[in-house]
């Protein structure tokens, strides 16, 4: 075979390959992350307030997993500054329009509660290498205590990787700007707080 067909034969087994996987995959699925099928995944945590670190950790998530349950932690021991019903009021408001998300509350252990809701993915965010050991000793008791459950991290993107729910309301309850760091309904709720913690004080 001369070089100018061998060439012609290997373009035209290469353009079959290509139309091949094209029409395997329908173009809308190309487009998206394939979403874990049946999948149901739990995203823990404090959430006093949620920032938008999570707000686009949920959305990722939610594109993910087929069900996205938001679990705020009942901790009073933690002090928080909002009630977990405050905090599930604030996710429920930025999740509303997300069909398969959904917000609930728990106490005791998160394999406990995961296994009540069926879930077998643990979701969580690691924003820098700072994050990585304490998610490490969490993620590896959760797989203690029910192996069938995996925990999945998602990189926090970087836009908002500096941000975490105690530096926030340090930074408000100093007179910073916020605006950007969490959804405008919650800043509305920490002015409101703030303002009603002031008056109690002074
Ligand atoms: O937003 P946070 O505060 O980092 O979330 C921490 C959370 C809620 C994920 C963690 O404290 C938790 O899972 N608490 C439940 C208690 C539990 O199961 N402990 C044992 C496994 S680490």
């Amino acid at each position: 075979m001369a070089g100018g067909q061998f060439v012609g034969v290997l373009a035209c087994n290469w353009a079959f390959v290509f139309a091949t996987i094209v029409t395997i995959i329908p173009e809308s699925e190309t487009r998206l992350p394939r979403r874990y099928r049946g999948v149901t995944a739990i995203y823990p945590g404090s959430f006093d307030p949620i920032t938008n670190g999570h707000l686009d950790l949920i959305q990722r998530g939610s594109r993910l997993f087929d069900r996205l349950i938001i679990s705020v932690l009942r901790n009073e021991a933690k002090q928080p500054l909002f009630s977990a019903e405050e905090r599930m009021e604030m996710l429920c408001e930025v999740v509303d329009e997300y069909s398969n998300i959904e917000v609930d509350s728990f106490h005791g252990l998160l394999v406990d509660h995961a296994r009540t809701h069926s879930a077998t993915v643990l979701l969580r965010g690691i924003r820098a290498i700072s994050d990585y050991e304490y998610e490490l000793q969490m993620a590896l008791m959760n797989r203690r205590l029910n192996p069938g459950l995996e925990t999945v991290f998602l990189l926090a993107n970087e836009a908002y990787s500096f941000i975490s729910s105690r530096l926030v309301k340090e930074v408000f309850s100093l007179g910073g700007n916020i605006s950007g760091l969490v959804p405008p309904s919650v800043e509305e709720r920490l002015k409101r707080r703030m303002s009603k913690l002031r008056k109690k004080g002074a």
